[in-house]
């Protein structure tokens, strides 16, 4: 998911301290998060622990930032409101649109989809004006997640208890990628993730440690943006993403096969995986044994195809061939040259190059990547959780593919061939 503008509400209950779990999940998936406690909430949760938590700085008061028109800003630059918890004074409000706080005005100023997590005593929550309100809220298109039954404050226990953190946070980022663009719709989008192994023998391989981790966020991204995935999967260590035609391969060979089939057609092809270069020329039937080599043992090695080069240097019009450069090379210039030279030797037309070493790139959770465009410049960098960098490099597919085909029909407006 591309990285969204998130504003939490956190209103005045004692659930109010969780509030602080699910605002650091939503900033560690890459997202920009404004708290906007109401003053209730900060009798709970101090403002120095949600600005460290948030990464930015926290307001509460209507009559701050005048200036800056803050009562309405906040609001119109989000992309989600999540409020957790929500009180039942709250939930009236929101019910009733009342305005008296930031956080009333922020949501008034909005057109984002908000996700409220109500929490408050059991006879509070069934209280018929509380239903009626939630009524209101959900046919709104407010999204109202729990709340759970569990135990509450004192010695109560019931339904009524906030949801955790991180089923709050589920339903909010999966609300806001149900409202996402679907930039992708209707577009065929090859992905291959993953590690290929060699085989040695039955029982040995020769391998790398790609996890499959960056080409399976990036098969989900396209995914919620609508197009058709076909995932070639070579030996992931994450699970299978969900509504994607996944096809298992293992060697190179394999992997250049599926890819060549799946490639037909396609809107767009991203080679993700890290693939062998090379593999032994010949794979033992049986175990090899320890005693075959006096003192060592040399293994003679043959060339794999270069797939991507294969499939660069052969006529792809109508497919937008992407390529990646995972390089160990330390200093940042010599890296981008080794990319710049890498796209045009393969013939891709955007290649994204990241830094990979014994604790960077492969098994992390997050990446940093730099995107080069067909002219051989820069189009952008990106940090953070492999999604969102996902989600970068298909902005980039789509703004190609939109640059390419307004070129193509410009040279046919002016009869060039
Ligand atoms: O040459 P290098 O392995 O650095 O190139 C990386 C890019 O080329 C990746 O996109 C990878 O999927 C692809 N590749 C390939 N066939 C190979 C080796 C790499 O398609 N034999």
């Amino acid at each position: 998911m591309s990285p969204l503008n998130i504003v939490v509400g956190i209103t005045g209950g004692i659930a109010a301290y969780k509030a602080v779990g699910v605002v650091r999940a939503l900033v560690l998936a890459g997202h920009d998060v404004h708290v906007v406690p109401t003053e209730g909430a900060l009798r709970f949760v101090g403002r120095p622990t949600l600005e460290a938590i948030s990464r930015n700085p926290v307001h509460t008061d209507l009559y701050e930032g005048v200036a800056e028109v803050r009562h309405v800003a906040i609001g119109q630059a989000a992309d989600l409101i999540v409020i957790a918890p929500a009180t039942a004074n709250s939930i009236a409000k929101l019910a009733t649109g009342l305005a008296d706080d930031l956080l009333g005005n922020t949501v008034l100023a909005s057109e984002a989809p908000v996700v409220i997590a109500p929490a408050m005593h059991t006879e509070m929550w069934r209280h018929p004006a509380t239903q009626a309100n939630i009524a209101t809220l959900l046919a709104r298109g407010v999204t109202v997640v729990g709340p759970a039954v569990g135990q509450l404050t004192g010695a109560d226990s019931g339904p009524g208890r906030m949801e955790e953190p991180d089923v709050i946070v589920a339903a909010a980022l999966e609300r806001a990628a149900a409202t996402a663009p679907h930039d992708l719709a209707g577009r065929r989008v090859v992905v291959t993730a993953g590690g290929t192994r060699e085989p040695l023998d039955p029982v040995r391989f020769l391998g790398n440690r790609s996890s499959g981790k960056q080409g399976v966020a990036i098969a989900e991204a396209a995914r919620a943006r609508g197009a058709d995935v076909t995932l070639i999967a070579a030996n992931l260590e994450v699970a299978h993403p969900a509504g994607c035609d996944v096809r298992q391969v293992s060697t190179a060979l394999e992997l250049q096969q599926a890819v060549t089939d799946a490639a037909r057609g396609a809107d767009v092809v991203i080679m993700a995986a890290a693939v062998a270069d090379y593999r032994p020329a010949d794979v033992s039937e049986s175990k090899l044994k320890k005693d075959a080599g006096e003192g060592g043992m040399t293994l003679e090695l043959v060339r794999n195809p270069d797939i991507l080069a294969g499939l660069g240097h052969a006529p792809h019009d109508g497919t937008l061939l992407v390529g990646f450069a995972a390089e160990t090379e330390p200093d940042d210039e010599r890296l981008l040259a080794l990319g710049r030279a890498k796209r045009e030797a393969k013939g891709a037309d955007v290649l994204v190059v990241n830094r990979v070493g014994w604790t960077e790139g492969f098994a992390s959770d997050e990446n940093r990547v730099v995107v080069i465009g067909p002219d051989g410049e820069i189009v952008t960098r990106a940090h953070g959780t492999k999604s969102s960098v996902a989600h970068v490099i298909l902005d980039v597919v789509v703004s190609v593919s939109t640059t390419s085909a307004v070129a193509a029909d410009t040279t046919k407006e002016h009869g060039t061939t």
